[in-house]
């Protein structure tokens, strides 16, 4: 099983492959599992429906690991694009968004102007960016891009980032994410990460992220507790319940396509659940990394495949 995830994770770094996979058709519609579609307007519909099961939604417009300055606002303007779009609309949706699909291995500063620049946009919206977490050369640079934009009186409350379950260092993260008010979205991680900076051991990974979790849950910040999990899940709710925690002061967040039925379970209980919608033509690392979290799901793709 670890040797498949390293293969999927190693695969998803592969740039001639993911260049024939994103312009086959077919890997395209194979993919449609996973991600809401190639265009915005696609996006949009998808994020409606979700909405119309009483689901909010987060939506990613696929890309990472930019190579130049013009691409890391082409991807911009797309963001922008999907905020104006959510408030036409008036979707219960906020965005997702990549530092490094922002320019931030050009330049850390790049990607903080153009991070600014959505977090501008959707506080003026009274909406809210979440920085997804890369992997862990990125952790500081994130952070410290995220809690210098939080500092920010123009942007506060509108901007929030990720911490994964499986590094050692999160504990530590969260605490001074907590102490600035900031809102988290905890993960177990999806990086191939080695073990001087993550744990090797799953049961490690889960037990880190119960006792992370009830540190945010114990919080006065809104949290996004996100897996699918159900012990996770399970582990988050008796938590809650034992200290007097509404339902109202958290939310679990579920991948696009994954868990559907565990989704509107929780929304049939009273919690509030939101699903993160990926879409756009770049999607095969993001395929990739769902490969190699469940390679069951190649079973899946080739029996499509075969039909
Ligand atoms: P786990 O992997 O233990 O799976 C538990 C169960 O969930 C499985 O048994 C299966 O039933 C189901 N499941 C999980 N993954 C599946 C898949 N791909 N296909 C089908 N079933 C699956 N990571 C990161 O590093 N940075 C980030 O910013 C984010 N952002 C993010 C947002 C949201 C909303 C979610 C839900 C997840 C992320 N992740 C992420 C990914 C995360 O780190 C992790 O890799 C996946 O969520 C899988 O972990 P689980 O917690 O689901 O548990």
């Amino acid at each position: 099983m670890a040797v498949l995830r390293s293969a999927f994770i190693a695969l998803s770094h592969n740039r001639p492959l993911r260049r024939f996979v994103e312009r086959s058709r077919l890997c395209s519609r194979l993919s449609s599992r996973f991600i809401a579609g190639m265009t915005l307007e696609d996006a949009m519909r998808v994020a409606a429906a979700v909405n119309r099961e009483g689901i909010s939604v987060t939506l990613d417009s696929l890309g990472e690991s930019v190579t130049s300055e013009i691409e890391a606002h082409r991807a911009a303007e797309v963001y922008y694009q999907l905020l104006d779009a959510i408030a036409a609309r008036k979707l219960d949706a906020n965005i997702s968004v990549k530092l490094t699909q922002m320019g931030l291995e050009q330049s850390p500063r790049l990607a903080e102007a153009i991070a600014a620049g959505l977090a501008q946009r959707a506080h003026a919206y009274g909406n809210f960016v979440r920085i997804d977490m890369e992997d862990s050369a990125l952790t500081q640079v994130t952070l410290d891009i995220v809690r210098r934009l939080h500092a920010r009186a123009d942007l506060r409350g509108s901007i929030g980032v990720v911490i994964q379950a499986y590094l050692y260092r999160s504990e530590a993260d969260i605490e001074q994410l907590l102490a600035d008010g900031i809102r988290v979205r905890l993960c177990k991680g999806a990086y191939k990460e080695p073990p001087e900076v993550a744990f090797p051991r799953k049961a490690d990974v889960d037990k880190n992220f119960v006792h992370l979790s009830g540190k945010l849950l114990d919080s006065h910040v809104y949290h996004g507790i996100a897996t699918h999990d159900e012990n996770m899940i399970a582990a988050a709710k008796a938590f809650a319940k034992e200290h007097g925690i509404d339902s109202s002061r958290f939310e679990f967040q579920m991948l696009y396509g994954i868990r559907r039925d565990l989704q509107r379970k929780l929304v049939q209980d009273g919690y509030r659940v939101r699903v993160y919608v990926p879409f756009g033509p770049e999607w095969y690392p993001y395929v990739m990394r769902r490969m190699a979290e469940r390679p069951a799901n190649v079973i899946f793709l080739a029996r499509n495949f075969f039909r």
